[in-house]
């Protein structure tokens, strides 16, 4: 898995023979991609000179780095390469244009584009390589994300209380786990993209350890309010994004018409957007019962996680929600979406669908990936 924070590869190999759904992490591994790959990446967020040639070879050199991880995946684990099933490899989003997309025409087609060489994969490891997960949910009226809301079902569904699972990565996400049984869920808007950004623009370090210097803001309800207005966050039914929308020139420019805001007060202000987003798509979620107006309980996975701030402010403002982190029920936050990624793949190995329909708004369930035969 390497998702929109651009900080690197993490992998699990995990183990699926008793019997538990979700399954069994043995291994994880993770690798930061290597400075110019990032910085190759970054510059594909957005069109420019030769950028197919250039998609080309970053995809190369990402699929070389997500076989290092699978390397140290079996070192690690001492596992040979012909008991692993498949790897379920995303790739790295560049574009992520689905259906409601504003920037999409109407005689466009919505697409999502993950760079990723998966061909070079299954080469390097001799093992079968899964990619390519969001086009078919796409293809059928999907949003392509978030997928991970079947997977979170598998590993926090079943206990018969309502549960929300908050995955905080770039962007962050909900899974509504309804006490019925039944699933939501959406993009909830940024998650650490922009708390990243402005972080490295104005201390150097690619992210605020722990939040602390965020904590030191004061968080602007003016700026606050102009962010929400975007209409990302009022829109009905399924929704996804990504950095390709929600990216430093989208805050510079609703910055620009709050002047004199302190740069740490801007970063305050970004921790209460993740914050807000979340709690809004909490509030907005049909809960299944009139009995039932949110969960009991709200499990967070992601390095948004170790954001303490972001959490203790989260806990704050979903007063009546036992907030915790995925560490709390035996998932630690930094492996739950690349197992979701290798559940996936075992759901097209067998033949079943991966999508939660409800969730991305696709008409029905559908089988996701391609399949790259060891
Ligand atoms: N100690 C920490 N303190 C604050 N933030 C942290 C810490 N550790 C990680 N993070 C944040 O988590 C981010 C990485 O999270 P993660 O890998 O879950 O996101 P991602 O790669 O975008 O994944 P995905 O898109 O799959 O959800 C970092 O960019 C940083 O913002
Ligand atoms: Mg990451």
């Amino acid at each position: 898995m390497s998702g929109t924070s651009l900080d690197g590869v993490d992998g699990v190999l995990v183990d699926y023979s008793d019997g538990a759904d979700a399954g069994r992490v043995v291994a994880h591994a993770s690798r930061p991609l290597p400075d110019a790959l990032r910085d190759a990446l970054l510059g594909l967020q957005h069109s420019g000179p030769d950028e197919l040639h250039r998609a080309a070879q970053a995809g190369a050199a990402l699929a070389d780095v997500y076989a290092d991880v699978v390397a140290r995946l079996l070192t690690a684990s001492g596992v040979m390469p012909d008991r692993v099933a498949a790897i379920g490899a995303h790739g790295q989003t560049v574009r992520h244009m689905p259906p409601g997309h504003p920037r999409l025409q109407p005689h466009e087609a919505p697409y999502s584009l993950q760079l990723l060489a998966p061909a070079r994969l299954a080469e390097a490891t001799g093992i079968t390589v899964v990619a390519d997960f969001r086009s078919r949910d796409i293809a059928a009226g999907g949003q392509g994300a978030p997928l991970v809301a079947a997977f979170h079902r598998a590993a926090f569904g079943g206990t018969g209380e309502a549960v929300a699972v908050v995955n905080i990565g770039g962007i962050a996400n909900l899974t509504a786990l309804r006490a019925d049984g039944g699933v939501r869920g959406m993009d909830t808007g940024p998650g650490n993209v922009l708390l990243d950004g402005w972080c490295e623009r104005h201390t150097g370090a690619r992210y605020d350890a722990g939040g602390a210097w965020g904590r030191r803001g004061r968080v602007q309800p003016a700026l606050l309010a102009d962010l929400l207005a975007d209409p990302y966050f009022g829109r009905d039914g399924a929704r996804s994004t990504g950095r390709d929308y929600f990216n430093l020139a989208w805050l510079d420019a609703v910055v620009a018409r709050h002047p004199g805001v302190a740069a740490v007060d801007v970063q305050a202000t970004l921790v209460a957007l993740t914050v807000e987003g979340i709690a809004r798509a909490v509030e907005a979620t049909d809960w299944g019962s009139p009995t039932t107006s949110g969960p009991q309980r709200l499990l967070v996975c992601g390095g948004g996680a170790r954001n303490r701030a972001l959490m203790d402010a989260l806990a704050q403002r979903l007063s009546t929600v036992v907030v915790d982190t995925t560490d709390t029920v035996g998932w630690p936050v930094q492996w739950v979406e690349a197992a979701a990624f290798a559940w996936l793949a075992r759901q097209a190995l067998l033949g079943c669908s991966g999508n939660a329909a409800e969730v991305t708004g696709a008409c029905g369930p559908r089988i996701l990936g391609a399949i790259y035969r060891a």
